[in-house]
């Protein structure tokens, strides 16, 4: 059915296409938070950052991506994917017709100066942060999400600045900045290019923790198929061996 547009008559700019940004401000009991830091730290041990100069530590690169099934954060992912849940349906999903998996759960530990550079995640649908610390300010180091395409900047390239003749407006923002805050749940689609910027907070190390979901179909009745439009549910998925067999 076509969108009817409400016609002024001077002219109004009305938003069309929204990315959908999902945000939840949860209660951290404080007990269970420190116990959370704690663990953070014991995880990453003695290194200090990716193998990359600057980077942040990620558990991701070092082995440290099941947190989701580590006692003391199990709790909260749950809590966590329970809002994707959310998140699915208020963008329109018929939760009977989807299977959600958490694929991968991880921690990035920003020590003072570290970054996670401009990145996606194309091996899952939807991704989430949730941050242990942070104050709001965005001392510690903003998430920087950027649009897949900058259409309202009609020339390509103008919204970044650089003197032009486009005064940024919420048009043409080329990127859109989320300061940490603890406690703070963030959903939005994992194709989307995102980093972390510099922690200029020299006496915190900023602590969050990464989710990325996956949509399949729900798992087939015997004599059903799966819709082509959605990946078969991996219980439906058969494993190959380097020798091009089937396990028994
Ligand atoms: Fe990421």
């Amino acid at each position: 059915m076509p969108l009817t547009l409400r016609v002024p008559a001077a002219l109004q700019i009305q938003p069309l296409f929204p990315v959908a940004l999902g945000q939840v401000q949860l209660r951290p009991d404080p007990l269970e938070l420190a116990e959370q830091l704690q663990a953070l730290h014991v995880l990453r041990g003695d290194a200090d950052g990716n193998p990359e100069p600057g980077c942040a530590w990620t558990g991701d690169l070092n082995g440290v991506w099941q947190l989701h099934r580590h006692p003391t954060f199990a709790p909260l992912i749950a809590t966590l994917s329970g809002h994707a849940c959310r998140y699915l349906e208020q963008l329109g999903f018929d939760r009977r017709r989807v299977a959600l998996h958490l694929q991968r759960c991880w921690p990035v530990l920003s020590e003072p100066g570290q970054v996670v550079g401009r990145h996606h995640h194309p091996n899952a649908h939807l991704s989430a942060v949730y941050y242990l610390n942070g104050d709001g300010s965005g001392r510690s180091g903003c998430l920087r999400l950027w649009p897949s395409r900058q259409v309202n900047e009609l020339v390509p390239g103008l919204g970044v600045g650089h003197g032009g003749p486009l005064t940024p407006t919420a048009w043409s923002l080329p990127w859109l900045d989320v300061a940490p805050r603890a406690g703070l749940l963030l959903l939005f689609p994992s194709c989307l290019d995102h980093a972390v910027l510099p922690n200029e907070d020299p006496d915190d190390l900023r602590c969050s923790l990464s989710i990325d979901f996956v949509l399949t179909a729900p798992p087939c009745p015997e004599g059903q198929a799966p819709p082509e439009y959605l990946a078969p549910h991996p219980g439906h998925w058969q494993t190959i061996t380097e020798d091009g067999v089937q396990p028994a």
